[in-house]
């Protein structure tokens, strides 16, 4: 068997493969609540054989949406589509996981296919973000208001509901953003958080509050289901975050009872990165080791040969694809042809024994 085939156990929870679907912004939940596209859209890749699959970012609030297209976990009205689509995986044998978020000052946002257009969707809502400081992330972005304490005391509450509700939606798995340079991301950043008060200045006052979130995430879990927090590893800005206070965040995280760390990098406007595949993985690595803690690689890691020698060379224990999942929902039935794995109980039983007689599949 290969390495990226072989499972992974996480608390009460066994993964099939090391393969996960990164989560996907689709900017197409109406209300926060999705529906059929989402169901298709996750489902393909259960079908095509990821052993999890994360759905999107998912807003804690619904000020904390990137765009009024994200889906939401804010009120009980966006548990049922979220259990049709954690029904799906579940029947496909997939793990069902989730990305909670709250965007920040990054909030208020529009869909990509937007930018740079006149078009405008008709239910388009725009409101002010919350932040850690009243600073845009971009010349052109909306101007936060900070949030006081009392804001931050009901943002704790409002991560705790949503994981009840995304346990209650039958998810197995739950994922929190603290990456990319959105809320948590930007408390934890010198370069977005000029706090004076418990929350900002020293290293340890900016974790204070994404530590408060995990705690609350954490205790609102079943016992046996597995937690996993996406960071950025690096902010790559000059006098932003470095790998050095990601392992100190990550160990901070693991005594706080976090199973995994998806490690990926960036999200503030100015950063600088050497694009490649892999790109991302020496962190992730780094922090593994630094960390004592099961790490996702994430960033270009589409190649079957590279995901393959990254879990086999233990550098990580789960690979996260984005793009190459869009492009090839069925990459792992794919890639484990390529690696000369048995396929045959990958594919659906609908499938498998059709697809295994048919001349083309070398192609
Ligand atoms: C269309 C699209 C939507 C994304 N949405 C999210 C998201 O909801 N949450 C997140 O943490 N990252 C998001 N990302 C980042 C991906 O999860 C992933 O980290 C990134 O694409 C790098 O992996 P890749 O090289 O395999 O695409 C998104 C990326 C793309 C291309």
């Amino acid at each position: 068997m290969t390495a990226l085939l072989s499972p992974l156990a996480l608390r009460g929870l066994t993964l099939k493969n090391r393969l996960v679907v990164s989560p996907l912004c689709q900017y197409s939940a109406r209300g926060g609540v999705v529906g059929d596209y989402h169901l298709v859209h996750l489902g393909r890749f259960a079908l095509g054989g990821f052993g999890t699959v994360i759905v999107e970012a998912t807003a804690v609030t619904a000020q904390g949406r990137i765009t009024y297209g994200c889906p939401g976990l804010w009120e009980d009205g966006q548990i049922a589509g979220m259990a049709r689509i954690t029904a799906l995986l579940r029947a496909q044998g997939a793990v069902a996981g989730i990305q909670l978020a709250h965007a920040g000052r990054k909030a208020s946002s529009i869909p990509p296919w937007l930018i740079g257009t006149d078009e405008r969707e008709a239910d388009a809502e725009h409101w002010q973000p919350v932040a850690p400081s009243a600073l845009p992330h971009a010349e052109d972005a909306p101007v936060p208001r900070a949030m006081t304490e009392a804001d931050i005391g009901a943002e704790v509450e409002a991560w705790t509901a949503a994981t009840r509700r995304a346990v209650k939606a039958g998810f197995h798995l739950i994922e929190i953003h603290a990456a990319h340079g959105y809320l948590l991301n930007q408390f934890l950043s010198p370069v977005s958080n000029r706090r004076e008060d418990a929350y900002g200045g020293s290293a340890a006052n900016r974790m204070r509050f994404p530590l408060q979130v995990v705690e609350a995430v954490r205790a609102a879990m079943p016992g046996d289901m597995p937690l996993a927090v996406r960071l950025s590893a690096s902010d790559g800005l000059e006098g932003g975050r470095t790998v050095e206070d990601s392992i100190v965040f990550a160990r901070a995280l693991r005594e706080r009872g976090v199973d995994v760390i998806d490690v990926s990098a960036g999200g503030f406007t100015g950063a600088r990165f050497e694009i490649g595949p892999g790109m991302y993985l020496p962190w992730a690595t780094q922090i593994r080791q630094a960390a004592g803690l099961p790490v996702m690689a994430v960033g270009l890691m589409g190649e079957a040969q590279l995901a393959e020698a990254a879990m086999a060379e233990e550098r990580a224990d789960l690979v996260a694809l984005g793009r190459a999942a869009l492009d090839d929902p069925n990459w792992p039935l794919h890639a484990a042809r390529r690696l000369g794995a048995e396929t045959r109980a990958l594919w659906p039983k609908q499938a498998g024994y059709a697809i295994e007689r048919w001349p083309g599949r070398n192609r």
